[in-house]
């Protein structure tokens, strides 16, 4: 399963590059903003500098909801790096732009994503990830790693090569349900894949080896 970093942060991008686990980066808007990265000069070298920092496929969402306005940013998007994945959103205009993309050999993203059949759609118009938000259908009262299991069953029956990127996974637990499940990706903040190394058992027994290899070796 590959760990994809869900942030624009590049200190904590940095920090998932040097723990040497980290395959991709996803942005969004909101993440952009949350950056105070702003006009799309700013924009456009922020993404530039998280290419240079993580050797994998980097997200970054257009904004134009229309499928000019999308193709365009789209193929701006792609000509920064050979690592932009061009993130569209799950509509009627972004499922041709997902297709136009394809057609032209422009890796996609397709975004908010929350059900099977927006997956399958998806996929049929030739996206390389789909991503499902699993915490934001566990805030809603729903099951978000139950729509993952769905989507891998679907894509796995037909040979779909679309992979299934589980975002918005919010906490350790989630992580590990998908991949019992067998979603392709994981996309989550740091403090998510960092959460991956802790067991207080791991930390009292290494307190005790250490212990004990000091009181021979004193
Ligand atoms: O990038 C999309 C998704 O991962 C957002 O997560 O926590 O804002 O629902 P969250």
């Amino acid at each position: 399963m590959k760990f994809f970093i869900d942030t624009a942060n590049l200190k904590d991008i940095q920090e998932a590059v040097e723990l040497g686990v980290l395959d991709g980066v996803t942005t969004n808007p909101s993440l952009m903003a949350k950056e105070g990265i702003k006009g799309t000069d700013a924009v456009m070298a922020h993404y530039r500098q998280i290419c240079e920092i993580v050797d994998g496929d980097v997200s970054a969402e257009v904004i134009a909801v229309d499928f000019d306005g999308m193709v365009t940013e789209g193929e701006a998007l792609a000509e920064l790096h050979p690592n932009i994945v061009v993130k569209v959103p799950m509509t009627r205009d972004g499922v041709k732009a997902i297709k136009y993309f394809s057609e032209k050999g422009i890796k996609t993203n397709c975004t908010l994503v929350f059900t099977a059949g927006q997956a399958l759609l998806a996929a049929k118009a030739g996206a390389t990830y789909v991503s499902p938000f699993v915490g934001r259908l566990d805030d809603i009262g729903h099951d978000g790693v139950q729509l993952i299991e769905q989507i891998v069953q679907i894509f796995s029956n037909y040979g779909y090569p679309t992979q299934v990127l589980a975002a918005s996974v919010r906490h350790v637990p989630h992580l590990i349900q998908c991949a019992e499940i067998g979603a392709d990706v994981v996309t989550c903040p740091l403090n998510v894949i960092t959460g991956l190394l802790n067991h207080p058992l791991t930390d009292k027994g290494l307190a005790q080896f250490l212990a004990d290899h000091k009181k021979v070796n004193a």
